[in-house]
């Protein structure tokens, strides 16, 4: 059974669909720890209200910088964890290379468009202010650049007329919590 760590950032949708998917037996794998660099974060809250092995990474002093520091302690977090895959859900910082190297094509992550399409911050917004027909979600592998990594899936969100960026993030986002259990059990089926 595959062992999965899981960073975040945010409210913690994907790793919650991710839980989902696992206790409804539909993806054979075991979240093995639950990390992010916001405390008081709702991915943590989460992991908290279904006993996942959870921890924050300490990212001080720097606001939006991974320092490499940083990295090294994460790296020791999840190789404490017994980890098989990383998958970056929200987690709103760079990787670079002291967790890439640790890890080489065991990093995926799930960003909210059909990239290479509206790649970075609110691909949502970029879609919807560039007047995409569709839009979507990808989930891929980690590299050094920003959402370059090879693409594992994608899904695919037909735009409405009246869309706004918070109801097109919302069909975004139920894309994604298929999206991310099925590229997981398609990763591992290659492990
Ligand atoms: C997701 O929509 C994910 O695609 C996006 O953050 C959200 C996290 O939601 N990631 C990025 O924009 C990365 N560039 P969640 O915390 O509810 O899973």
């Amino acid at each position: 059974m595959i062992r999965l760590g899981i960073i975040g950032s945010g409210t913690g949708s994907n790793m919650w669909a991710i839980h989902q998917a696992i206790t409804s037996g539909q993806l054979d794998a075991q979240i093995v720890t639950v990390l992010s660099d916001q405390p008081r974060s709702g991915i943590l809250e989460k992991a908290r209200s279904a006993d996942l092995p959870h921890a924050v990474i300490d990212c001080a002093p720097f606001k939006q910088k991974f320092s490499p520091e940083a990295q090294l302690r994460t790296v020791q977090l999840l190789q404490d964890a017994d980890v098989d895959l990383i998958c970056l859900a929200g987690f709103m910082r760079i990787v670079g290379h002291p967790l890439l190297d640790a890890f080489p094509k065991r990093i995926l992550n799930i960003h909210p468009s059909l990239l290479p399409a509206y790649p970075g911050l609110a691909a949502w917004e970029q879609a919807i202010s560039d007047g995409a027909e569709k839009s979507g979600c990808t989930v891929h592998y980690v590299d050094s650049g920003i959402d370059t990594g090879g693409i594992i899936l994608q899904k695919e969100v037909a735009l409405r007329p009246n869309d706004t960026a918070e109801t097109l993030h919302a069909r975004i986002q139920a894309a994604e919590h298929i999206a991310y259990p099925e590229a997981i059990a398609l990763v591992a089926s290659h492990l």
